[in-house]
């Protein structure tokens, strides 16, 4: 690839479309022009990218003419429909929504984890990017599983509202000004329960057997990642009052014995990871970790109630960033730098 690149961007108002623009502005991908698409809302309206103001323009079939790498950060139904139009058209699709995650024809892929799957991108032009709870696992497990094997896996998440786009964010803070003023919460929710000043155990829909669809979607994107289909996860997720960034707390069993100093080791080596192991008790939070690119680890420690031992440890990361932008901005560089 030698020239620069004509990308699209589909949703370049939403959190993830707008930090996208900003990861495009800061890194090396040889951007030429960035076609910004959106709905009838947005269309018109101007966004920065790299102090300049780019117009957003309608999504249309034919907004992908001439493009090399399409961005789309617009949820599923989006995707279901223009991303293969855009592939049709001759783009390289990145996709940062459900909708290609379980589709055995689109590799879904995290760099720092299985970046040999992008070989397979041609079958349909697409790529998918796995959820934020699916790419922090996947970051930390990969290269424990690699020196140990995984046997089991048991999470229980805390997602802050921005995993759920902007208008989450607003309904956050809404909620939270209406409480702190006596008011009561008047507005329509945005979450299965009140999420000012409470912690839900509902993220998507309740599916029959009692798990939620995305504690089921993100269990089978991790087996994915790793290329364990048999792995056994338990996963809960939880919505709860923050802003950005997400947080993990995870038991894992492995095959052969792992202590907590040497899984330190391992993850102390392994890319995109940042360990917080100092002697003073640091780890990472979802406010500490927002705008970070690396996915946080701390409290790694031995699990004397599994049998044999297992691990426990805590990982934080930028939901909306490492979670999906900046995921999304590596696999296109790799794509740029080797396939196009
Ligand atoms: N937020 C996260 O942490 C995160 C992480 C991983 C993956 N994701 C996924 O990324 C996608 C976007 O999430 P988000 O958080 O950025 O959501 P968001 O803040 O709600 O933004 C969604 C964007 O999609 C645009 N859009 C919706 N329908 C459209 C249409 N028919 N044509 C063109 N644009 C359309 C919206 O345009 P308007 O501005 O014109 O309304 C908006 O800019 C979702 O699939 C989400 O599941 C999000």
């Amino acid at each position: 690839m030698g020239t620069k690149l004509t990308v699209a961007v589909v949703g370049p108002k939403g959190l993830v479309g707008r930090e996208i623009l900003e990861l495009l502005a800061q890194r090396q991908l040889p951007v030429g022009s960035i076609r910004l698409l959106g709905t009838h809302r947005t269309a018109g309206a101007e966004v920065e990218i790299a102090g300049r103001a780019g117009k957003i323009a309608l999504l249309t079939p034919q907004s992908f003419d001439g493009v090399e790498l399409a961005f789309f950060a617009a949820g599923p139904n989006v995707a279901g429909e223009h991303a293969p139009r855009a592939a049709s058209a001759g783009a390289a699709v990145i996709d940062v929504s459900s909708r290609f995650r379980l589709d055995g024809e689109v590799p879904l892929v995290v760099p720092e984890v299985n970046v040999a799957k992008l070989d397979d991108w041609r079958e349909r032009g697409i790529v998918a990017c796995p959820s934020p709870t699916a790419v922090a696992l996947a970051v930390v497990l990969a290269p424990l599983a690699v020196q140990a094997g995984l046997r089991r896996v048991v999470v229980s998440t805390y997602q802050g509202v921005a995993s759920a786009g902007r208008r989450a964010v607003g309904a956050l803070s809404r909620e939270t000004v209406d409480l702190l003023g006596a008011r009561g919460v008047r507005r329509r929710r945005r979450f299965a329960r009140r999420i000012a000043f409470n912690c839900v155990p509902q993220v998507g829909a309740l599916e029959p057997g009692g798990s939620t669809t995305h504690e089921l979607l993100a269990v089978e994107e991790l087996r994915r990642l790793l290329d364990l289909p048999g792995l056994s996860v338990s996963m809960t997720a939880v919505r709860v009052p923050v802003f950005f960034g997400s947080a993990f707390s995870v038991n894992v069993e492995t095959e052969s014995p792992l202590a907590a100093a040497a899984a330190a080791a391992i993850l102390r080596e392994a890319p995109g990871i940042l360990l917080h192991d100092d002697a003073g008790g640091s780890y990472p939070t979802p406010a500490e970790v927002a705008g970070s690119d690396a996915t946080h680890v701390g409290r790694i420690r031995d699990d004397a109630s599994a049998d044999p031992p297992g691990l426990a440890l805590w990982i934080a990361l930028d939901n909306v960033r490492k979670g999906a932008a900046l995921t999304a901005v590596q696999i296109a560089e790799v794509l740029a730098r080797d396939h196009l």
